[in-house]
């Protein structure tokens, strides 16, 4: 059986926490897109950890990790990584996987993003520059280079290639940065990725599952970054939602069971784009010193708003999420009341529905409020504890998605987690 664990948002809702959390039920864990754009962080021993395309499971003994087809791979920032990681003492070859069907992000890849992002100016996606449009334009365009061809003698080559087309089109892009500092470090990377465990990914995951092993997919991005469903053309480049596992892992889908669907109380997003609940006053500051929302790949500082009711619905419609796991209630501690977006207006009417096109339209996002609390979510350490307004946002955010709250997070820490399991969260 496999379970997936996604972001509802915009990314960053949490997700490495909570894989880290629930790791302990689980015999694997995969990740199935995304690539070097993700920013997982968890805390081992109080020591804070972010996860980039290694699984958020792999601080876990007697846990295997695999690096999904569907992931795309820049073997300079995956050494990197490697080597924070095996610096606490966890031996990667013999814990992690990776499909040899996953895509290889190219220094010229990286030059591609960026030059891309110049050319665009003031339309610019807000990417996060580690060349992960260009690389699924090329899977897509069926350009590109796989891990498994690293191990064939003809790799260079293959890379000469591909890296030829790049050049000619960055020459036409007027780009002409010296990117071989790039390509000395992605040569040296590749020999160290060589020596890890090269899969087919698809073949050993099916395995476990007729074995009756436990799979956590774990879900980069967001559903509102979504090649398909998100605020289109202000997205990355892969499916974020529940479907995206099937194919970036190679499983079917009458094997997905629980759907755990991450969202904040209340709503971030970093890189440009639409954001109808975004809060540019000094509300917006305070959620922002208080969440520490500042982007854990590029630290650049994120946008803050209230819950989108609309945007969450939609999403736990697209994923089918059986469980929601709330995130950073602590955040709200202390604010002076919270908004809750329940509803759009555009071009005079009320809807409900994620529209279409939210990039052209005006779109005014209508609030209900909820007063302030007295007691801190910090401080609670059960159900029981919560504050009676923290629980009308609750009662809300299940009217509206028609999901049940599985847990609630009041913290940084692994254990900041409280179940909400049992009864409902009514009082
Ligand atoms: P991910 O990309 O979804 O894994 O999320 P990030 O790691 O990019 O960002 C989430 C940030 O919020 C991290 O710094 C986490 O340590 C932090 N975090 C997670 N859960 C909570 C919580 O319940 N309360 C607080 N205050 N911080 C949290
Ligand atoms: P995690 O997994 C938040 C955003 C970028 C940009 C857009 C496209 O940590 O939640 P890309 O580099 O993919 O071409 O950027 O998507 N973005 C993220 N925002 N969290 C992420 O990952 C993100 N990965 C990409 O800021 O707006
Ligand atoms: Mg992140």
């Amino acid at each position: 059986m496999v379970d997936a664990l996604l972001g509802l948002q915009w990314g960053d809702e949490g997700k490495g926490k909570i894989v880290d959390f629930l790791a302990h039920d689980y015999q694997i864990i995969a990740r199935f897109q995304g690539g070097p754009n993700a920013g997982h962080t968890l805390y081992i021993k109080d020591k804070k950890v972010v996860l980039h395309t290694i699984p958020s499971g792999v601080f876990h003994p007697g846990l295997m990790n695999v690096i999904g087809n569907g992931v795309v791979i820049d073997p300079v920032s995956f050494e990197q990584e490697c080597n924070e990681i095996e610096a606490h003492g966890i031996d990667l070859k013999k814990v992690l996987v990776i499909s040899e069907r996953a895509h290889l992000i190219l220094p010229t890849h990286k030059a591609l993003d960026k030059a891309s992002e110049l050319n665009k100016g003031v339309n610019k996606i807000g990417s996060t520059l580690k060349g992960i449009g260009p690389t699924y334009m090329d899977k897509t365009g069926r350009n590109g280079l796989r891990v498994g061809d690293i191990l064939r003698p003809d790799f260079q080559q293959r890379y000469e290639v591909l890296r030829g087309k790049h050049l000619d089109l960055l020459g036409q892009m007027k780009f002409d940065e010296d990117i071989s500092e790039w390509e000395n470090a992605f040569f040296a990377s590749v020999e160290a990725l060589r020596k890890h465990t090269i899969i087919s990914a698809e073949y050993y995951l099916n395995d476990a599952i007729r074995q009756g092993k436990k799979i956590l997919a774990e879900g980069a991005q967001g559903t509102m970054l979504d090649i398909d469903f998100g605020t289109y053309p202000f997205v990355t480049s892969s499916n974020t939602v529940t479907a995206g596992l099937c194919t970036g892992l190679g499983i079917a889908p009458q094997h997905v069971g629980k759907v755990y669907g991450i969202s904040k109380a209340y709503c971030t997003r970093v890189g440009s784009g639409p954001f109808p609940s975004e809060l540019l006053d000094a509300t917006g500051d305070t959620l922002r010193a208080n969440g520490n929302e500042f982007g854990s790949t590029t630290g650049r500082p994120r946008r803050c708003g209230w819950i989108d009711l609309v945007a969450l619905r939609y999403a736990c419609l697209i994923n089918g999420v059986s469980d929601l796991i709330i995130t950073k209630s602590d955040v709200l501690d202390g604010m002076e009341q919270v908004g809750v977006c329940t509803s759009y207006v555009m071009d005079g009417k009320e809807t409900t529905q994620f529209p279409y096109d939210i990039n052209e339209k005006e779109i005014e996002a209508k609030f209900d409020y909820i007063p302030a609390w007295d007691k801190n979510l910090s401080d609670c350490e059960s159900k029981d504890d919560m504050p009676r307004n923290f629980m009308r946002l609750l009662e809300m955010i299940e009217k509206h998605t028609q999901v049940n709250i599985a847990y609630v997070s009041n913290g940084v820490g692994r254990d900041q987690l409280i179940s909400m399991k049992g009864n409902s969260t009514k009082p």
